[in-house]
């Protein structure tokens, strides 16, 4: 079916459409009651249920894990289930309901996780439950300074690092602190040794170099040059603490300072005060600090885990997209040229963010079960992200300049900032090329009936609640490819750089551990040791669950970037920019290919790792 704007149909088409419309809303309704009052869709269809391919492609991960549990599982209950799962995916390769089922169960994890809760010993602990499936390579590395400022730049949450030109008074680091930081990096790297135990410790890193290269940097020059940066998790003040299933857990507030290294070096840890008020309780921590530094990275790498599941993935991207996919149907005939080059990116959204809310952030679900925060700090987390999201504030320029982080003198190797940019112009130019084909001028757009009432849907009270977009006066070419930009990008590069590293980097649970499960170390002097360490840890169930969790949601690729079902778009005006944007994508697989071979490698950002919706 070609497009066509519906100012341009005949009247009786216009009735038509504005029929399948009326229908539409009966079909898909918001409810404001399931997430607080941010508008989700109120009864999942039968229609909007995952396609078969789908399913398949979770059901292949679904037996890996499920392989992985045999292997790993002690109790003999355990391993029949595993077992028993495992025969009815292979039987049920070609019987759809059956299939559907047994995915379903191991995606609400019933099942899965070892039945004793244990506490590791040793490091290996942590890796012995990877069998069937690859041990991530940060459990090789995760303990190295580098890569803990690394992390910050291209791990799963890479849009907490914000520029400060001085340090807030919650958080009085001096000079002495800075100097200490830096001589102890110094040392680690001088003498060879890390401080702990590790099997790529800070002197082999091949950006070693160029913290001997700035030793003379200082707390001051830092900050007149605009190399200081910092994370602060306030977000977490007086946040209600988890005790689901083992008791207490913690979770804090803390705040950690870095330095972009001297002459355009990597970004280096200085600082990490574990609670937003310094007292004698919560000190600051150096590299200096052994144990107690060790400890107190766990404990933003914690926070960072519990912003990073709550805000920056399910809040800023599941469902925050939620309203637009329902706006867009609701209002959108089929005939509609957005409804067409949008539906690709809808895909699977309302399935996936159903079943998220349903049992994922349930009581007693699996977040529940895992993060620091009791399960009304997660869930209130994400409905607050979403609530002040201000959709024009969120473009991806804007965002890297409000963070003060767009500056590549000042912040180099920032793999996530180089390589979204490009994907963002990329689809801004696509978007733009095809609004031209329909829209020839503002005015069309502002005759566009449908686009105006999903523009005021989207806003309103009883829609889609969402915040800080255009006025229907305001609506011109520019700011709707501005919007539409924003919900491709969000859909596809935004998701895939938030969602897929939940298996790289978060199911080796120690490089970023959802709780934390003892206080936070005292004090600078406090004798401290490994079993402190693994004591503020997960105990093993909750270990093995991370992993399940992470390894199912962080590796199921369904669809590409670009890559619409043949013949989707009937118009044959859509081949030519079609196929630019196509091109465009796989020059900047290129690009990102060889900007891996003189930075730390980021793959997850290339073209075949970005689904064209948010799907898992
Ligand atoms: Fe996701």
């Amino acid at each position: 079916m070609s497009a066509f704007l519906p100012q341009q149909e005949s009247s009786i088409v216009a009735f038509f459409r504005k029929l399948q419309c009326q229908m539409s809303r009966t079909k898909y309704r918001y409810n404001y009651e399931y997430l607080a009052d941010i508008a989700v869709l109120d009864k999942l269809h039968w229609s909007d249920e995952p396609k078969l391919e789908w399913v398949k492609v979770v059901a292949a991960r679904a037996g890996f894990l499920l392989k992985n549990q045999l292997h790993v599982a002690e109790d003999q209950i355990q391993r029949q289930a595993a077992h028993q799962k495992l025969k009815a995916l292979a039987e049920a390769k070609d019987a759809e309901v059956i299939l559907r089922r047994v995915v379903y169960e191991v995606l609400h994890m019933d099942g899965l996780g070892v039945s004793d809760s244990y506490r590791a010993k040793s490091m290996s602990d942590y890796e012995s439950i990877f069998k069937g499936i690859p041990l991530p390579t940060v459990a090789t590395n995760y303990r190295c300074d580098i890569e803990f400022g690394l992390k910050r730049l291209m791990g799963a949450n890479p849009v907490m690092i914000h520029h400060v030109s001085k340090l807030p008074d919650k958080f009085p680091v001096q000079e002495e602190h800075f100097k200490k930081a830096i001589g102890a990096l110094v040392s680690k790297i001088v003498s060879g040794s890390s401080g702990h135990s590790t099997k790529v410790a800070l002197h082999t890193h091949p950006d070693a170099a160029w913290v001997t290269k700035g030793s003379s940097d200082s707390l001051e020059r830092a900050a007149d040059e605009g190399r200081l940066f910092m994370l602060d998790y306030v977000d977490f003040v007086g946040a209600e603490q988890g005790t689901f299933p083992h008791g207490k857990k913690y979770l804090y507030a803390p705040m950690a300072l870095f330095v972009s290294a001297l002459g355009g070096g990597p970004l280096l840890p200085i600082a990490i005060q574990c609670e937003q008020t310094p007292s004698k309780s919560f000190p600051i921590f150096t590299p200096a600090d052994g144990i107690a530094w060790l400890m107190a990275k766990s404990i933003i790498d914690i926070a960072d885990g519990n912003y990073h599941e709550a805000g920056t993935h399910l809040g800023k991207t599941h469902l925050v997209m939620e309203p637009f996919v329902l706006a867009s149907l609701r209002n959108l005939a089929w005939r509609h040229p957005l409804t067409q080059l949008l539906a690709p990116h809808f895909e699977g959204t309302l399935a996936i963010n159903d079943m998220a809310w349903r049992h994922l952030i349930a009581d007693r679900g699996a977040v529940d079960r895992l993060m620091g925060g009791s399960i009304a700090t997660s869930r209130g987390l994400a409905v607050k992200t979403v609530q002040e999201m201000s959709i024009r504030d969120s473009m991806l320029p804007m965002s890297f300049a409000a963070r003060g982080v767009a500056d590549q003198d000042r912040l180099p190797n920032y793999a996530y900032r180089d390589d979204a940019q490009l994907y963002w112009e990329s689809i801004s130019k696509w978007v733009s090329d095809y609004l031209d084909i329909y829209y020839k001028n503002d005015q069309d757009v502002q005759s566009d009936y449908e686009l105006k009432a999903w523009l005021i849907e989207l806003n309103s009270k009883d829609g889609g609640r969402l915040r800080g977009l255009p006025s229907p006066e305001e609506l011109t070419k520019s700011t709707l490819t501005q919007m539409v930009t924003f919900v491709i990008y969000t859909c596809s590069v935004q998701h895939a750089a938030v969602n897929f590293p939940q298996y790289d980097q978060m199911s080796y649970v120690p490089n970023m551990p959802l709780a934390g499960y003892r206080p936070a170390p005292g004090s600078t002097d406090e004798q401290l040791s490994e079993e402190d360490y693994f004591a503020m840890l997960p105990p093993m169930d909750m270990v093995e669950l991370q992993m399940n969790l992470g390894y199912l949601l962080g590796t199921v690729h369904y669809t590409q970037l670009g890559q619409y079902a043949k013949g989707h778009f009937k118009d044959p005006r859509v081949k030519e920019p079609l196929e630019r944007f196509q091109k465009q994508l796989k020059h900047i697989g290129t690009v990102i290919q060889e900007r891996n071979k003189t930075r730390s490698v980021y793959e997850t950002l290339l073209p075949q790792g970005i689904p064209q919706s948010i799907n898992i």
